[in-house]
């Protein structure tokens, strides 16, 4: 099972990057399951709104964790997505290490920049595989990205943060696919969007892949 943790500034897409790449992977025929920690609960609100429990939803704090894990884990689940609280705490460290890899959702403005270069230095000390994904931009004109990501992006590119060369575009029917607890690939499957995160579904995958690989190669990574 793979335990993917989604973390970053309030508002910059946790919760929306969770549900619709679980989505994605559910879609593609994995067993994937959401652990909503976020006391604000939008996963659970998500869950609700959907009605079925084919990509199960368990809520969990800190103290709760290991054993919503242990559940995913009985249930053989591929794979867990995280949506996590903004905090930077003790309980966002525990997530932190019970994670494979950490996706980093930010919009791309000054302020999501201040807060991703907070988790970017956890991430890098905890030596945790992260990826920053650009969400809510506008769009791509020509291939060429918006003024806002592209200075986004060289800020990011100035501190050597690992960032997804895709972006995820602000549109109104990732946020309406979320009315009826549903991902864009279920609402507008042919649609730009859902292109979007199929794309970043595949990137995380390629991560997931060579992180297998170098474990296989290097059996005991944490003694090196
Ligand atoms: N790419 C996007 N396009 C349109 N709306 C978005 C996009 N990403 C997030 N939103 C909307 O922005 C708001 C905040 O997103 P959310 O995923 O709840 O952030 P977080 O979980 O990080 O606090 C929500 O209303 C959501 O529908
Ligand atoms: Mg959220």
């Amino acid at each position: 099972m793979k335990t993917i943790a989604i973390a970053g500034k309030g508002g910059g897409g946790k919760s929306t990057t969770t549900t619709n790449i679980a989505v994605i992977a559910h879609r593609a025929g994995l067993k994937v399951g959401l652990l909503d920690t976020d006391p604000q609960g939008s996963t659970r609100d998500w869950r609700r709104a959907r009605g079925t429990a084919d990509i199960p939803v368990q809520s969990s704090d800190g103290t709760r964790l290991k054993e919503a894990l242990a559940r995913a884990e009985r249930a053989a689940l591929d794979g867990v997505f995280i949506d996590m609280a903004p905090a930077i705490d003790a309980h966002a460290l525990s997530i932190i290490g019970a994670a494979d890899f950490v996706i980093l959702p930010m919009r791309p403005t000054i302020l999501d920049l201040g807060v991703t270069r907070k988790w970017i230095e956890l991430l890098r000390s905890a030596a945790k595989p992260f990826g920053v994904v650009i969400n809510g931009a506008s769009p791509r004109r020509q291939g060429e990205d918006a003024p806002m990501v592209r200075d986004a992006r060289s800020a990011l590119r100035r501190i050597g943060a690992p960032l997804w060369s895709g972006q995820i575009t602000n549109r109104v029917s990732i946020a309406c696919s979320a009315i009826g607890g549903r991902g864009v690939a279920e609402t507008d499957p042919i649609g730009p969007a859902a292109a979007e995160y199929a794309a970043l579904w595949r990137g995380i995958n390629r991560i997931l892949d060579t992180n297998r690989r170098i474990n296989n190669v290097y059996p005991t990574p944490h003694a090196a």
